[in-house]
């Protein structure tokens, strides 16, 4: 199941995020502020009555921004994330979508890809020294 999150998710997003990100974690903080943004959506997903992954995305007037997603690391490579994007596309149909990811970060790289993302740019030291992005971008398809 996939669902909106609420404020009594954070721990557990917090947590999916520490587990799954070496860089860039985010604080309790900087998830709050998310629920005070109009144009972001923190959505979870729910497998086998368990939270097991989170995304936030900025949805603005076309475009939709993926900020970041994660999928508990027990729970990777099982097809979850693949589920879980499926379905957030489908509920953002007509959207041209952007994100960055990690130009090391081949897991994700091939999953973005899977949903025809094409790479539209570097964005340098955007991880720190010497550790870059990739902005990618998926057209908007109805
Ligand atoms: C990226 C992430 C969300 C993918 O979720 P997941 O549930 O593990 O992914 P899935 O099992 O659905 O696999 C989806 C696709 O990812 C790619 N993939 C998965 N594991 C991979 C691996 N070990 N090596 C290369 N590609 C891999 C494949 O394209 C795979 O599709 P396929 O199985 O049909 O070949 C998850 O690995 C994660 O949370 N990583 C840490 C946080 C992160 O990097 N988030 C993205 C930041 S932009």
């Amino acid at each position: 199941m996939i669902r909106v999150a609420t404020l009594d998710d954070i721990e557990t997003i917090r947590r999916i995020c520490d587990a799954s990100f070496d860089l860039n974690r985010w604080s309790n903080t900087s998830f709050i502020q998310e629920f005070s943004k109009d144009h972001s959506i923190i959505y979870i997903y729910e497998f086998e009555g368990q939270a097991v992954g989170y995304m936030v995305i900025w949805k603005l007037s076309l475009t939709v921004e993926l900020v970041t997603f994660a999928i508990d690391k027990e729970y990777q490579n099982r097809g979850l994330g693949k589920k879980f994007l499926t379905t957030i596309i489908k509920e953002n149909k007509g959207y041209t979508w952007f994100l960055e990811v990690n130009v090391c970060n081949d897991v994700a790289l091939n999953l973005y890809k899977y949903f025809n993302f094409k790479e539209c740019g570097i964005i340098k030291n955007y991880y720190g020294s010497n550790l870059n992005a990739v902005r990618m971008t998926r057209e908007a398809v109805s």
